[in-house]
Formats: C-alpha cells, structure tokens, sequence
C-alpha cells in the first residue's frame, strides 16, 4: 500500500509531476485541495492500480483528456472520448465570431449553423453564449454526434444535432452564419503521426492531398445555405491562409477577413455572403 505522496513521487520518472495530479484527482475524484492536504493518505489496491495504467497510458503518448475523459472550451468542461476531436483554444475564435455576428443581425433570432461538431463544443458553446441563436449542428460521425448530444444534455444548451454528409441532410434550409473548424491537414503529413494526432480520429484531421478538400467543399457549397449577407466563418491551417482567402474570393463572398491566434498564426476565414438570388416560379432566366 502507498501513500498519494509515493505514488505521485514515483509517477514524476514518467510524466510531469501536474499531469500525475490530475490523473490521479480523477482516480480518487477528489480535488486539488484535498490532494495537497492528505499526501499521507494511502490507495486502495484499485485506486492504485486504476493510477499506474493511466500514468503508463500517458507516458506512451496517449492524450490526458483522453485519459481524464474531458476538456475544458470557452469556460466550459466538455466531454471527449477517442471518438472526437480534443477541442482546441484558437477554436474558441469561432465562438467569438459568431457572438458578433449574433450581435450585428438584424434578425431576432439568427440561425447558425455548426459543420462538423465532434464533441459539440462549437455549437453548444453558441447556443448558451447567444440566447437568441436557434443552432444546428452537423457531422459524419455517429459516434462523434453520441458526444455531443450527451454533451448538449450535461450543459442543458439547445442545440439540433443532424447525420449529414457536410450540407447533403440540410435540404433548401438557410443560415444566417456557418462556422466551422473541419480537416485541414493532408493525407500523409508528417504531423498526422506525432503527439496528440496519433490518438485522434483520422476523419477529424485530415482531408485530401493538400488538406483542402473539406474547405473547398464547405466555402463553394455555402453560398446555397446562407441567407444574403449571411458570414462563414472557417478554422484552418497554418500555412492555407492565401488558398482560402482565395476559396472565399472564387465562391462570391465580400468583407472577407482574416484572424490571428495566439501564437499569430492567421487561423481563421471569414467572410460574407454574396446576394441571394430568387427567381420567381414563371420567370425565364436569360
Ligand atoms: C477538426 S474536427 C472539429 C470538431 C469540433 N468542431 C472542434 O472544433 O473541436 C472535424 C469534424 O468534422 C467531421 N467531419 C469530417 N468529415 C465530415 C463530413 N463529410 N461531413 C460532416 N462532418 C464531417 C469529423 O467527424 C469531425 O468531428
């Protein structure tokens, strides 16, 4: 039997000493406080057992959300499971977008429209930062949907989730602002196989030969599913800058800006819509 003082000393010739806290926080589901103020408590042989595993997990590579089953976006705590992607902070800049665009509409209440949710943190996050949002969330994943809707559930936000192919279950509906943060990195880049990515899903990360076709998709496409003037906002990759702006160019949008992250990494596309043109039943288009 070993005290959490051992147990946490010898976990630190694995992994880092706050990630052996937090993964043995969650074994005991206890908290910092009591961690800090009991180090002469002694394991049970389960609670011991159950520690070692996740810290042998962790020094193979495997993600500690993973292994902690959630992470925190946009002040929130999401759960996560193999099944999604990790959300990520410079994704918080979708949110942030929206809210403004929320906030610039002239419509009481703007639909948006969420493409490829994974853990439902895009999507959730707008639905209870913006009363006054109806959100429509999308992926190809059913297991990825199973996350999100439990999510939905556990931060009570109202959210419709929908299995589509990117657009192909939205028939003629129409949104007011699209966000979304698809696969961006080629098939066959190195990065795929480092870090966090080895344990990710292949579909969440990557998309064609360049890394584009997700984006190409989404930017050519939306022009039928936004309202005029409506924005479409996109995560992307470090180096896609100058490709996207030039997708968002091609597909008609206008006022297209483009964001930095924190590391001032431009990251992310926006842009607005051109005109909807309706054509009324009888008229003859020349
Ligand atoms: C990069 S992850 C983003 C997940 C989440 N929005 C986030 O930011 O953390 C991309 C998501 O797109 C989904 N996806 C991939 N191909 C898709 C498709 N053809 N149609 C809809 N969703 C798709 C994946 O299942 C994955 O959940």
């Amino acid at each position: 039997m070993m005290t959490i003082a051992a147990v946490l000393q010898s976990a630190r010739q694995q992994i880092p000493h706050n990630e052996a806290r937090m993964l043995l926080k969650a074994v005991l589901q206890t908290t910092d406080v009591w961690l800090l103020t009991h180090d002469d408590a002694v394991l049970n042989y389960e609670q011991h057992q159950a520690f070692l595993t996740n810290v042998e997990r962790r020094n193979a590579g495997e993600p500690i959300a993973y292994l902690l089953g959630h992470r925190e976006f946009y002040g929130r705590e999401f759960s996560v499971s193999p099944a999604v992607l990790i959300p990520r902070p410079e994704t918080e800049m979708l949110v942030d977008i929206a809210k403004a665009s929320v906030g610039a509409g002239r419509t009481p209440s703007s639909c948006v429209l969420d493409l490829g949710t994974g853990s439902g943190c895009i999507a959730i996050s707008v639905a209870l930062e913006c009363e006054s949002a109806r959100v429509t969330a999308v992926d190809a994943s059913v297991d990825a949907l199973k996350i999100a809707i439990n999510n939905a559930a556990q931060l009570n936000a109202d959210v419709e989730f929908i299995h589509s192919d990117w657009f192909s279950a939205l028939e003629n509906r129409r949104f007011h602002i699209i966000v979304s943060n698809p696969p961006y990195i080629a098939n066959g880049d190195s990065h795929l196989a480092q870090g966090d990515l080895r344990f990710e899903p292949p579909q969440a990360l990557s998309c064609g030969d360049d890394g584009l076709a997700a984006l190409r998709k989404i930017v050519g496409t939306a022009p039928n599913y936004l309202h005029s003037n409506g924005v479409l906002a996109v995560e992307h990759g470090y180096d896609q800058a100058d490709a996207v702006r030039k997708l968002f160019v091609d597909a008609g949008f206008h006022r297209i800006m483009q964001q930095r992250d924190l590391a001032g990494i431009v990251r992310l596309t926006c842009g607005h819509c051109p005109a909807v043109i309706t054509t009324a039943p009888n008229a003859t288009v020349k």
